[in-house]
């Protein structure tokens, strides 16, 4: 359904056409300019280089089309977590399930992880729908400080026993 491949500078049109909308309002909450994207996708290629490796960016393709990024970063020696956002024209064809269910795999073998944690805002119920279909429990809430105040974010988690 989708498939994930490595970020290139040439993504960064894609990039601010996925950072825009509904895709931002609980997230960064600002869209993202040109620069930024370039910038964005810079620092993911330099992390990528990184010896031990502590994050993996993927873009998110549909056929052909850049239409999210998922990434995975080492927190602790066995420890990670998991981000993803879509373009909000390609919300709700189970592309979001799909290109986790293959990060899950990704952390749980290459990368040697053991455990998986990913947050998300309160308001935001569809990316914990996400979560829970690829194997994640609700552990709880996490306070994060944010332009509107503390708020409690959604705390899931996943462990290799459980898959
Ligand atoms: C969260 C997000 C990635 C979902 O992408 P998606 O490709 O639409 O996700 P999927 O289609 O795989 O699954 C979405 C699920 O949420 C459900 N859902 C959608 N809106 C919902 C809502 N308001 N309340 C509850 N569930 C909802 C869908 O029905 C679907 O579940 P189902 O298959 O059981 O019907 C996308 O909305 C997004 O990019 N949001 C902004 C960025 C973000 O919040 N990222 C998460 C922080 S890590």
């Amino acid at each position: 359904m989708v498939t994930l491949r490595a970020l290139a500078l040439a993504d960064a049109p894609a990039l601010t056409r996925i950072y825009s909308g509904a895709s931002i309002r609980h997230t960064t909450g600002q869209p993202l300019t040109l620069d930024q994207a370039h910038e964005k996708i810079r620092t993911a290629l330099a992390r990528a280089a990184e010896t031990p490796r502590a994050q993996w960016s993927w873009g998110i393709l549909h056929k052909d089309d850049l239409i999210g990024l998922i990434s995975l970063r080492r927190r602790s020696p066995a420890m990670g977590t998991i981000s993803y956002i879509l373009r909000e024209d390609s919300w709700g064809n189970g592309y979001a399930t799909h290109a986790a269910h293959q990060v899950v795999i990704a952390a749980f073998t290459a990368a040697g992880l053991t455990r998986l944690e990913a947050m998300h805002h309160p308001d935001n119920p569809a990316s914990g729908r996400v979560l829970t279909k690829v194997g994640f429990t609700r552990v709880g809430t996490s306070d994060r400080d944010t332009e509107a105040g503390t708020v409690p974010y959604e705390l899931y988690a996943l462990e290799t026993d459980d898959t």
